[in-house]
């Protein structure tokens, strides 16, 4: 069986990641979340009271650093485990600042290639259609009304026992949908062959079963 790349992309709380992850589950392929990067980053600059303004001593910060995920999901910055630490909305609020400063990206870029070489894998993220797997086999676009991705977000807040203020959620959001649609590189956009999906209406894994019988056109 022939082992391709899946790139799906989409704004702020549209879905991806869960949808992503029982993708790669059914067909036994490893599961990238990019955004888990630009997080990370994120959050260690913001730990080591970098200047977030001050690109140069970001990109220099991201050179010193390495950033893994496994297949569990854990993210790792030098070994240190910091899934949690990247979810936070101090991070949230500051991480399209960074992912839009063009060496930043540029870099991540190169190293989410490197983690897509092999194909079997599922990547999501915002520019992996147009830019990071711009060769890849299936390319999905999801995306759904704020209100609805607000109400999901804080469900799933609700549900973790987190606080949650839906408002709040629906202005990050926005914020952070117009700025990573916004920049001057690579900003978030569908790619002229994705598979658009309003995921409003859709359950979960009614979203899941489209993307894989996209797949298996493909294989
Ligand atoms: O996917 P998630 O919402 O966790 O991504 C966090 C932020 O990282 C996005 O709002 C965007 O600014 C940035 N990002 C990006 N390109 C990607 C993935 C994420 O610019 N491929």
């Amino acid at each position: 069986e022939k082992e391709i790349a899946i790139a799906i992309d989409g704004p702020a709380a549209a879905g991806k990641s869960t949808v992503a992850k029982i993708v790669a589950k059914k067909l036994g392929y490893i599961y990238i979340d990019t955004g888990a990067m630009y997080r990370s980053l994120t959050f260690s600059v913001l730990n080591n009271q970098i200047d977030i303004n001050n690109s140069d001593k970001v990109i220099n910060h991201l050179h010193d650093i390495s950033i893994d995920i496994n297949a569990n999901q854990q993210v790792f910055i030098n070994d240190e485990n910091v899934a949690d630490a990247i979810r936070t909305e101090e991070v949230s609020k500051n991480v399209s600042a960074i992912a839009s400063i063009p060496e930043v990206r540029q870099e991540m870029v190169k190293r989410q290639q490197k983690l897509a070489e092999k194909r079997a894998v599922v990547m999501d993220g915002r520019d992996i259609g147009t830019q990071v797997i711009p060769d890849a086999e299936v390319k999905v676009f999801l995306v759904a009304g704020v209100e609805e991705r607000a109400e999901r977000r804080h469900t799933e807040n609700l549900q973790k026992g987190f606080p949650s203020d839906l408002d709040q959620i629906k202005r990050d959001i926005k914020k952070r949908d117009k700025m990573d649609s916004e920049r001057e590189v690579s900003p978030l956009k569908k790619a002229a062959d994705a598979t658009e999906i309003d995921t409003t209406s859709l359950s979960i894994d009614e979203v899941a079963e489209n993307i894989l019988s996209l797949v298996n056109t493909k294989m």
